[in-house]
């Protein structure tokens, strides 16, 4: 998203070369929305259809922004209400988007949201990123709290895009799967319950893209480090660390590389992609 303002500014300063220095802010930021226009018309995923699980908050919403930019119609989808509202008014400057106030840890929840995308008959891209974390020790650990992320984690991007698969088959489509470094290696204590849900994430994706690549379909996880949102703010406080925001990972950069990926031509899949902060705390 970032590169996106960037290049954004660019086109906006080769339409009126000293807009930027003039006072007059609005007119800046007309041309930035003008140019950002301009993107969303040109790019090789206007147009095409997005679920975004975990929009309402972090990284599922930097993502869901970045493909609003590009003019992706988006499916977004969240539990609170209210963030979830304040992510469909950023997203809706740019494209068209309808949510879904669900908690997908009860399945009866998804009807509506599956009802939709069948009326729609369209579906080019999934992206799974909501999820959970209880950290503890496993002596005090709760097994509810390894079911939850089990349920959260495992379970309901499974069931989604099994569900979801023939439309994905038709649009020859993309899946996402926000994992994380601990679903590749776990090196630190009281994260094995988590650790576990993101192993077994990463082996559902690493299968199903043998499956579904002769169908057209391609899968992309994303093994991510720290990144600042409010998972890992909390996760912070837990620590009773000093949270420092500005040297993590920023939702942003995770959206950034997601899309480059989505826009590669399909001759080409990425599979896999680790993304860590580039300062080591
Ligand atoms: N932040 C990090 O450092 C980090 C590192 C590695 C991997 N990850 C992974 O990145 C993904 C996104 O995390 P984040 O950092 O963006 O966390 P976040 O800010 O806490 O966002 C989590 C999202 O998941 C949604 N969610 C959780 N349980 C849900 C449920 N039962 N039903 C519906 N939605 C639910 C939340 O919805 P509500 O807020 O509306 O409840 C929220 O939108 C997760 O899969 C996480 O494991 C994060």
């Amino acid at each position: 998203m970032k590169r996106d303002i960037a290049l954004a500014r660019k086109l906006a300063q080769a339409a009126s070369p000293n807009v930027l220095a003039q006072k007059n802010n609005l007119r800046v930021i007309d041309n930035v929305k003008w140019a950002s226009e301009q993107i969303n018309k040109t790019s090789c995923l206007a147009g095409l259809g997005a679920v975004v699980t975990g929009a309402s908050s972090g990284i599922g919403r930097a993502i869901a922004l970045a493909l609003s930019r590009h003019g992706v119609q988006l499916c977004v989808v969240g539990r609170d209400p209210s963030t979830l509202a304040e992510t469909v008014k950023a997203v809706r400057q740019f494209s068209n988007v309808t949510s879904f106030q669900i908690d997908l840890t009860i399945q009866d929840n998804f009807q509506p949201l599956f009802r939709h995308l069948e009326g729609v008959g369209r579906l080019d891209i999934l992206i799974h990123s909501a999820g959970v974390i209880c950290q503890n020790p496993m002596e005090r650990a709760r097994i509810e709290d390894f079911d939850l992320q089990y349920t959260t984690n495992v379970r309901v991007p499974y069931m989604m895009t099994q569900r979801l698969l023939p439309l994905l088959a038709a649009a020859r489509g993309q899946i996402v799967f926000i994992n994380s470094s601990a679903g590749l290696f776990v090196k630190r204590p009281e994260v094995g319950q988590y650790g576990a849900t993101k192993h077994a994430l990463k082996a559902i994706a690493d299968s199903l893209r043998e499956e579904v690549n002769p169908k057209g379909i391609r899968v992309l996880t994303v093994y991510l480090g720290r990144t600042a949102t409010p998972m890992q703010e909390a996760l912070y406080r837990q620590e009773k660390k000093v949270y420092r925001p500005d040297r993590l990972l920023q939702p942003e950069d995770v959206a950034s590389v997601v899309v480059q990926a989505l826009m590669l031509p399909p001759t080409a899949e990425v599979t896999d992609i680790s993304i860590r902060p580039m300062l080591k705390t």
